[in-house]
Order: C-alpha cells, then structure tokens, then sequence
C-alpha cells in the first residue's frame, strides 16, 4: 500500500485534497497528515474521515526536524505532498519572520528528512518516491493589465510579498535539491483557489462572511486587481496527476484560464446570495452592493495574475472541471449549510475540538 505524507493537510487546500484522494483511491492508500495547526489548521475539515484506518493524524511543526524524522523512521513514506505554508499575504505584511521560518526552514527540513529516507548510499534515490511542492502563481510577481500576457513556466521568479518571496525560497530549494541531488521532486504553481473549508481572511469567505452579517465588504485599492480563481478540487486532481505522471524535476503551472477582477467577485458574491438565500431568512436583508467599500490599498498589492496552463494540459490532460459559475454556486451554498464550522473558525472554537478529539492520544 502506497504511504503518502501530506504537511498542512488541515487547511483549506490539504483538507479538501485528502479528501480528494479518498474518494479516488479508498482504502488503497494510507494518509499521514502532519500539521501543527496554527490558527488556519483546523480538524474539523476532516471530521468524516478521521476514524478511517488508513488515515493519521500527527500535530508538529514542519520546522521541527526530530519530528520529521521520526515520521520517516517510523513509516516507508512513498509520496510527499508539501502544502504547509503560512499562506496569506496581508499577515506577511505585518510579520514577515513567521513565513520565512515556516515556508522557507520549514521545506528545507522537509526536502532534508525525505532525502535522507530514499538516499541509497550510492547516491541514487530508492525506486517510485517522489516529493511535490506546492507552490502559487505569486512567485512570478504581477502582470500588466494587457490581458495577452500570462504566467509561464519559464516566466523569471519575481515576488514582490513576503508571502511569495518566502514560497519563491522555498520553490528554488526544491529546485536545488532537484539539480543538485537528482532528488525526485516537482514543483507545482498555482493560481488562487476557492471551495469549501477556506479560511474567512481570503477575499471569498470574507465578502460571504461579512455579507450575511451585514458587515463593509473591504475592496483595496480600485478593485480592479485581477486573479485567476480555480475551483480547490481542479487543484487537488493537478497535485495528483503531476505526482503521478509528471516529469521528474519539472514544474507545472496550475490555472484555470478564469481571471476576474476583485469587484466582480464581490458583485457575483451578493447576487448569488439574494439568489440563494429564502425570503425567510433574516440575512437576506442584510445582503447589499451598499456594503460595498472602498478601503487603502494593500502595500505592494500584485496587479493581476493569469497562469498559461498549457503545459500540464498538453503533456498529462489536465483540464479545469468546475466552470466559475458552477463552483462559486457550490462553494457559497457549502458555506450557506455550514454555518457553525465559519463560527467556530471565527470565534477561534475550533482550536478547542482538536482537544476535545485528541486529549489522551
Ligand atoms: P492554509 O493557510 O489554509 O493552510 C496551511 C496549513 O498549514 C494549515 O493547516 C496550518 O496549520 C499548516 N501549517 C502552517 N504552518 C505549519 C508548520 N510550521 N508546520 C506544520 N503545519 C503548518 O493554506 P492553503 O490555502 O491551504 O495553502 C496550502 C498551500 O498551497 C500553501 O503552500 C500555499 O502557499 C499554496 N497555495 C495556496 C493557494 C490559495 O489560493 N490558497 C494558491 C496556490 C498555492
Ligand atoms: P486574497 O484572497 O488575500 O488572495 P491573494 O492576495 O493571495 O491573491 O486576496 C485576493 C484579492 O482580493 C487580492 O487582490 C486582494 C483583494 N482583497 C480585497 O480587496 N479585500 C479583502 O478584504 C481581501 C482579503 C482581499
């Protein structure tokens, strides 16, 4: 049975990958999921399939190279899926140190262990390992508002936050190890996601959040700064395919060729929730464009971002599934039903589940 190690699997995109892979591969795998579960790690995304056999849990830090080891010691690990990050740009702004350490020291420690497990003391790797880091298209820097350009893979790396400086560190240690080592690894470039489980400082959950609260919908600067929205499960099948039948040592960029500008996300936000939302529901009132406020805008805050998926189209398939429409519709309407899980992960709740689940194990 294939053993895959999957860091930050109780955020928002590890969460709903593993849930991916169950349902693709059912009890022909087996999952350990290592998270220290910061503020943005929460285990009630993977409530459901907690009690599963071939499912573990383990809560450590990336950054904590005994524990890593252990992890390797203790089990024959196959596939490494690297999504462990501090991963929100506003946070970096305010405190740059935490991404260095997490997502720079932290890949490192991972890369080290996992080369240190499949090393054969020839130098070679052992056969059928394979270590993917997940990266963003943020590494690439900002494109200008001539909707002919796009990010390829040979695009040069050029972050502007600490956020996609400190995942651009990260990228080119993978690639170090990857030139240096032969180390069998690939790297993957994303564009933004969205879905179920993600955690409301991201614009999407935010504006849902604050419109059915009748809270300002914050929109920075004029609104026209473009992302290239991918629905997280069209994710999570690109992590799988590339770890499957991707080139050895290559990068893959991931995007769905759905760019939008920030205020039409908002405007398709609030017209999906009058659409949804009864007449009997008391929220409905408060869902208003005259929410709707212009606020500072964010430091150094990237123009637009549009990734060219053409080479993980041509070379292994892969292909966009949700259209926009659809995937927004689904993820308002998972967020509409789960109302308690965006409670507890806003009133910080959550934190007290992994005690009451864990306390004793
Ligand atoms: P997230 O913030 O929702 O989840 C990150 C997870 O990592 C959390 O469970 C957290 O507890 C865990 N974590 C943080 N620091 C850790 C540490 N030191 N040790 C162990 N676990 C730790 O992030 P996400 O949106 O799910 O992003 C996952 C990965 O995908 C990141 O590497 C991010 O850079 C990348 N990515 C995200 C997007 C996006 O739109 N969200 C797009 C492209 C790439
Ligand atoms: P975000 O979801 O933080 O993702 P990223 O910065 O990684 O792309 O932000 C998406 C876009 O939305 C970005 O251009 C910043 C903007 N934004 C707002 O206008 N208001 C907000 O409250 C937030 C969180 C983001």
């Amino acid at each position: 049975m294939r053993t895959y190690l999957v860091t930050g699997g109780a955020g928002f995109i590890g969460s709903n990958y593993i849930h991916y892979m169950f349902d693709k591969y059912g009890d022909s795998i087996r999952i350990i999921n290592v998270d220290k579960l910061t503020y943005a790690g929460n285990l009630e995304n993977l409530k459901d399939i907690e009690n599963r056999d071939n499912y573990t849990f383990v809560k450590a830090d990336i950054c904590d190279k005994e524990a890593i080891e252990k992890i390797f010691a203790e089990n024959d690990i196959d596939r490494v899926v690297h999504f462990a990050a501090e991963s929100h740009v506003d946070r970096s702004i305010r405190n740059p140190e935490i991404f260095v350490k997490t997502n720079v020291l932290g890949t490192a420690v991972m890369l080290n262990a996992a080369k240190a497990a499949w090393e054969n003391p020839d130098g070679t790797f052992k056969e059928d390992k394979r270590f993917l880091h997940v990266s963003t298209d943020e590494v690439y820097g900002s494109l200008p508002d001539d909707e002919s350009a796009f990010f390829y893979e040979t695009t040069p790396i050029d972050p502007h936050s600490p956020y996609s400086s400190s995942k651009a560190g990260s990228d080119m240690l993978v690639k170090a190890y990857i030139d240096t080592y032969h180390f069998p690894a690939n790297i993957t470039n994303c564009s933004n996601n969205y879905g179920p489980y993600q955690f409301p400082e991201k614009l999407i959950p935010l504006i849902i959040n604050n419109a059915l609260a009748g809270k300002k919908l914050p929109v920075y600067g004029d609104g026209k700064n473009v992302r290239d929205w991918l629905y997280v499960m069209d994710h999570a099948k690109g992590i799988d395919m590339v770890q499957e039948n991707g080139r050895l040592g290559e990068r893959y960029n991931i995007g769905g060729h759905n760019e939008k500008q920030n205020i039409e996300i908002i405007n398709i936000i609030i017209e999906t929730l009058q659409e949804l939302l009864p007449d009997s529901d008391p929220r409905k009132k408060n869902v208003s464009k005259d929410l709707i406020t212009y606020v500072e805008d964010r430091k150094g805050h990237d123009r637009r971002y549009a990734i060219a998926p053409d080479k993980i189209k041509e070379e292994l398939g892969w292909y966009p599934e949700t259209m926009f429409k659809d995937g927004i519709r689904l993820t308002i309407k998972w967020y509409l039903e789960n109302m308690e899980w965006m409670e507890n992960v806003t009133s910080g709740d959550y934190q007290k589940y992994y005690e009451a689940m864990y306390s004793g194990r």
